[in-house]
């Protein structure tokens, strides 16, 4: 029987609602491929006829669908079964272990184009022996594994029950007076109480983001930029308005006319080292952009991460350094010693502080104590420099290779953006006029993976560019990922484009 006949004969008495019915119905039918990939399924209103429904359970159904990332919909154009959704989620709407009621209670998340991307690229990643040129992680080859498992053991040993106690909602006292020491050491020296650690620079964004805005509010945003920031922001109902980057970083002129048409509370920024493209902001840009917070009273959200990374030109330091009263400043030790250590820091001045330690509190009440000491030890015993240091020359290392590889494996085919002269990335754009996304499955087929560009872009614009990140792999695997990538990148260019295969009538 097909679908539809299905549908015109839901079980009214069933002890399962009508929604799940139509949800089951119509995920057998992907399943089966009688609803084939890309197709379009009919209008909510066609579908409440089918069914003798009213339009709102035709609604909520496709909405269950989407959630279940069995199909999606565009504005005015319909809802259509995704490409990848059969093998994606087999058996999803059915309702063995009793949980299947809530998919219809929970409420519906929306999703962005960044959202689907990054969930067909974890999926994707999960084959073998592909070379993950997407993975932004720090490599674990650099880990400082002795120092760490001596300030483990000294945290233990030295404070016993204080490592397993509660301790400050703004972080234990030792790593606070460390992390001051540190910003002093980078020019920007903090008030003790100005600093709040938080569990991770990502924890650091959502309670900024918490704590200023409200939902409804429009936030802006750096486009490109990392993802992290968008799910942060938008957690919180808010509208993100991407602000477009050049090559001197941040588009004011574009931040200034956005400025004049609507109240901006909040503005995300890397301005060192900024994930994907590794630019800085230009110093003329800096003082301009610090005008603008003042003359239109908005926070700038300065994520530092990358700052310390750096292995080429001059460090411009940190924007709070020139203003404690606007910038809030969101920074970890993820990049440098490890992000499974969780430690992360705000520095915020003011009112806004105590929000911050506010959302803190109703959060996670203050990161581990153990790793709050192992961390404080290991800044104590005068870790950190050092590491850096390697980190740099052994980053930059890779970066150096996986340029020699891009400009070898990809030249014709995609160029590099911008300079990287530190962090963990490179942003290219395609020379030739293809997808990103159709490239991402051609990759996959060819064992790489990147991250495309409009994953790093709130409204997902610009479907041209690719992020590839040199931190966690080895210098042959990169060049081995880039020969992949441009191997996927011809392949896919010899392909007729659908709209060059269609007969012109
Ligand atoms: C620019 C940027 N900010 C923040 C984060 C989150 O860092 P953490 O792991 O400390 O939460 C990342 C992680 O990749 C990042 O790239």
């Amino acid at each position: 029987m097909s679908y539809k006949a299905t549908l015109s004969r839901l079980d009214r008495e069933s002890e399962r609602s009508l929604t799940h019915q139509i949800v089951s119905t119509i995920q057998s039918a992907i399943e089966s491929g009688e609803l084939a990939p890309g197709e379009k399924l009919p209008p909510t209103r066609e579908l409440a006829e089918t069914a003798d429904i009213n339009h709102l359970t035709a609604v909520r159904a496709y909405r269950r669908l989407r959630e279940l990332g069995l199909v999606s919909s565009q504005v005015g154009r319909g809802t259509f079964v995704r490409d990848t959704a059969p093998a994606a989620l087999p058996g999803a709407a059915e309702d063995s272990d009793g949980t299947g009621w809530q998919r219809y209670v929970l409420p519906s998340v929306p999703e962005s184009h960044g959202d689907r991307v990054m969930a067909e690229m974890y999926r994707h990643s999960q084959a073998r022996g592909l070379i993950p040129l997407s993975v932004g992680y720090p490599s674990s080859a650099l880990f400082p594994y002795e120092a760490i498992r001596g300030a483990l053991a000294n945290a233990l040993e030295e404070h016993d029950s204080r490592a397993l106690q509660y301790t400050d909602i703004a972080g234990l006292p030792e790593l606070v007076e460390q992390l001051a020491a540190l910003s002093a050491e980078r020019g920007a020296p903090e008030d003790p109480g100005d600093l709040i650690v938080t569990t991770g620079a990502r924890q650091g964004l959502t309670l900024a983001a918490r704590a200023i805005l409200r939902p409804g509010d429009a936030v802006a945003c750096e486009s490109p930029t990392f993802m992290g920031v968008i799910e942060s922001v938008r957690s919180i109902d808010t509208r993100v308005v991407p602000v477009p980057m050049d090559d001197q970083g941040l588009d004011l002129d574009a931040l200034e006319s956005l400025l004049g048409r609507e109240q901006i509370r909040f503005l995300a920024i890397q301005p060192r080292c900024h994930n994907p493209t590794g630019l800085d902001l230009a110093p003329a840009r800096r003082t301009r952009l610090l005008e603008l917070a003042q003359r239109h009273g908005f926070f700038i959200v300065e994520d530092g991460i990358y700052g310390d990374l750096r292995f080429e030109g001059e460090d411009p330091g940190s924007l709070r350094a020139e203003s404690h009263g606007h910038v809030v400043y969101i920074d970890s030790v993820s990049k440098v010693v490890g992000g499974g250590l969780r430690i992360g820091w705000i520095a915020a001045s003011g009112p806004v502080r105590d929000r911050i330690l506010y959302e803190k509190r109703a959060d996670d009440l203050h990161s581990a104590t153990l790793t709050q000491l192992a961390m404080a030890g290991f800044f104590a015993a005068g870790e950190y420099e050092g590491h850096v240091e390697r980190a740099r020359a052994f980053y930059r290392e890779r970066r150096d290779a996986l340029v020699e590889a891009a400009e070898k494996h990809l030249k014709g085919l995609a160029t590099i953006a911008t300079d990287s002269p530190g962090g963990g990335h490179l942003w290219l754009t395609l020379d030739l006029p293809l997808d990103e996304s159709e490239l991402m499955t051609e990759a996959v087929r060819n064992g790489v993976t990147f991250v495309p560009g409009a994953a790093m872009m709130p409204d997902g614009s610009h479907l041209t560019h690719m992020r590839l990140s040199y931190g966690f792999l080895e210098p042959d695997q990169l060049a081995e990922g880039t020969r992949r990538l441009g191997r996927a990148i011809r392949s896919l260019a010899k392909r007729p484009r659908m709209s060059e295969a269609l007969p012109i009538a």
